[in-house]
């Protein structure tokens, strides 16, 4: 059994997915479905008896302390977070709770689960922290790619929130000796993202016909990953990763904004020609505040370590991608119309 936190979300779900396909041990979900969780996401292994899905903070010690001792994980994924950049900017506050304090009150409870283990149990017991390429800040166009050892320079709210609770997670391995592994990605696409980040919004309202707002110049870069290939990744420093190290993962795949959007638009023009050419409709607008220019990952530990590489290009993971947003309009009314919220107070409760 192992523990997964925010399984409800665009990552956690694949990853649960994933997991279940592939690897087949039961998993215990714990998600507060804020905006960004949907158990449509679910879907697929609703009636899965390996799946058990609990609806709750990670901030709340009490219930995470009943769920460790009722289930016994043998490890602990922590995917749960306030994800969005914007969002951030606009409202830092629930990324400091949950970010912050809710990794803290995690942090803590797991502790004291993995104190008590003994022999085996205690051996093999693994806390993975899953976060972010933006924790190392901004590169100029002739810098070196983040590596495990760049200095922390988170530059927005959201960055810094991570930033604090990669540090609390390593705090934990160097005090008290908790087995942790912390992951650090680029940027992630593929099914189940919420369509407030930048590829599904392009997606989305290239199909529909709005326009397609680009921040700034256009010229920022990101480097781009096929959300599967980080799941594997994440599998495999769960597997075989050294207590205590943290691992960049990264598709070594760096794009300029512009180029990503007018890419979408040229698999639109193909896929739905009806509205073509969907690059008219690319309107360039007022840039993020303190945007970070540039990231890009130096991936060497984990390929060198454990072998891991992405299976998708950009090419390929980009195309499955757009085909998965035409073919799931379903799940899109649902995040975007409302309905899903109030399923979800009806079903779960406003707690
Ligand atoms: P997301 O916003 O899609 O999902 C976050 C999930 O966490 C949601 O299901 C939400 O309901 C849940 N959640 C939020 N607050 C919670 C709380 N207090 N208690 C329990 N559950 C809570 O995020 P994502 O894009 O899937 O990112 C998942 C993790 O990966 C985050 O930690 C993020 O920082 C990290 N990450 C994301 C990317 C990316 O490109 N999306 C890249 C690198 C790292
Ligand atoms: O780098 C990893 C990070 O990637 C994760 O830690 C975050 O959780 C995730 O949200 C993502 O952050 P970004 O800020 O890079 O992603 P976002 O999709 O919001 O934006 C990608 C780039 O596109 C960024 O330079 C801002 C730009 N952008 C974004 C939106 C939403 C636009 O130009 N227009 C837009 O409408």
């Amino acid at each position: 059994m192992i523990l997964v936190t925010g399984g409800a979300g665009f990552i956690g779900a694949n990853f649960v997915l994933q997991w279940l396909r592939e690897v087949g041990e039961p998993v215990v979900n714990l998600d507060k479905l804020t905006y960004a969780g949907n158990l449509g996401n679910l879907a697929e292994v609703v009636d899965d008896p390996r799946h058990i899905f609990v609806r709750g903070d990670i901030a709340d010690h009490r219930l995470v302390r009943e769920l460790l001792g009722q289930y016994r994980p043998r490890a602990v994924v922590h995917f749960a977070a306030e994800s969005h950049v914007d969002r951030s900017i606009h409202g830092p506050e629930d990324f400091i709770q949950t970010n912050i304090v809710g990794t803290f009150r995690l942090l803590d409870e797991v502790r004291a689960y993995w104190e008590g283990l003994k022999g085996a149990e205690r051996d093999r017991f693994r806390f993975l922290h899953v976060s972010t390429d933006e924790v190392y800040g901004s590169l100029g166009p002739a810098d070196p790619a983040f590596s495990e050892t760049t200095p922390y320079a988170p530059n927005s709210p959201y960055s810094a929130s991570k930033a604090a609770s990669d540090h609390l997670v390593r705090a934990y391995h160097h005090t008290y000796g908790l087995p942790t592994l912390t992951t650090n990605c680029s940027n992630n696409y593929g099914p189940y993202q919420f369509p407030e980040k930048l590829i599904p919004l392009m997606i989305l309202n290239g199909l529909t016909g709005q326009p397609l707002p680009v921040y700034g110049d256009g010229l920022n870069v990101r480097d781009w990953l096929y959300v599967e290939d980080h799941c594997a990744a994440i599998r495999r420093v769960l597997e075989d990763g050294r207590v205590g190290e943290t691992y960049n993962i990264g598709g070594e795949c760096e794009k300029t904004n512009i180029d990503v959007v007018k890419t979408i638009c040229a698999i639109l023009d193909e896929l739905h020609p009806s509205r073509r050419p969907h690059a008219a409709l690319i309107k360039y607008v007022q840039d993020r505040p303190g945007h970070d220019r540039r990231y890009a990952m130096d991936t060497r530990k984990i390929r060198a370590e454990l072998g891991w590489a992405p299976k998708e290009t950009f090419e390929t993971g980009l195309r499955k991608t757009v085909d998965w947003y035409i073919a799931h309009r379903d799940w899109v009314d649902g995040v975007t119309t409302g309905a899903y919220r109030q399923w979800i107070e009806q079903n779960y409760g406003n707690r």
